[in-house]
């Protein structure tokens, strides 16, 4: 009951995912990089399976506040003006509000506002520091900023691992957690290509082609309209 429960609410948080990517392109992939980084980087530091699990799904759902933005912002390709900016920093505030309203949730919606929050308390929404900051949310902070880099951007292109892996380094005890850092170079020294750029399969959540020749789904939406 509980595992079917569990699935339910999984195949749920890749739905709510795949919505966004209609909007975002890069947001659904990157998002299952995130859970997976941060499941194996909780696993890495010797969390309980609890807690990896957590980390999973909270890295799946970190970005669901993206749905609640203005209209356009998104989709703007290009550089943000700081208002924009300051608008989009809104995305975790709004997650933690949409994911509030699922019982039991209460702990992933808070993880999901504090993603964004630095070591240094130089973040947001609250300025959280150090150890204020939840664990859980200082793992997808870390896997946040490294599947970031190692993406193609429509304004960049990928960085190498190699250079997001120095400049992960360069970036703990000012904007990210030391030990949850020190994990996640231990994963990716001893992981494959594959795994580094998130091309294994495993990463390809909510993208697979064959997934768009469902007529099964087709069938059953058109019934209904
Ligand atoms: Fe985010």
């Amino acid at each position: 009951m509980n595992a079917t429960l569990e699935r339910a609410n999984l195949q749920f948080a890749g739905a709510l995912i795949t919505t966004l990517d209609a909007r975002d392109e890069y947001t659904a992939g990157h998002s299952a990089a995130v859970a997976i980084y941060s499941r194996d980087i909780a696993a890495r530091m010797g969390l309980p399976e609890e807690i990896q699990e957590q980390a999973y799904l909270c890295g799946l759902v970190h970005d669901i506040g993206k749905i609640g933005l203005p209209a356009g912002l998104l989709e703007k390709p290009g550089a943000l003006t700081l208002e924009e900016r300051r608008q989009m920093q809104e995305h975790s505030a709004i997650g933690e509000r949409i994911l509030r309203n699922v019982d039991e949730y209460s702990e992933v919606a808070t993880i999901v506002r504090h993603h964004h929050e630095r070591i240094d308390g130089e973040g947001y929404p609250d300025g959280l520091a150090g150890d204020e900051i939840p664990l859980v949310s200082r793992i997808i902070a870390v896997a946040d900023a490294y599947n970031a880099m190692t993406s193609n951007r429509p304004y960049r292109d990928a960085m190498p691992s190699s250079t997001a892996r120095h400049r992960l380094g360069q970036a703990v005890g000012s904007q990210l957690d030391t030990d949850v850092v020190m994990a996640f170079e231990a994963i990716l020294a001893s992981a494959t290509e594959d795994y580094r750029l998130a091309r294994a399969p495993e990463f390809q959540f909510g993208r697979d082609p064959r997934d768009d020749e469902s007529d099964d789904g087709d069938a059953s939406v058109a019934a209904v309209a």
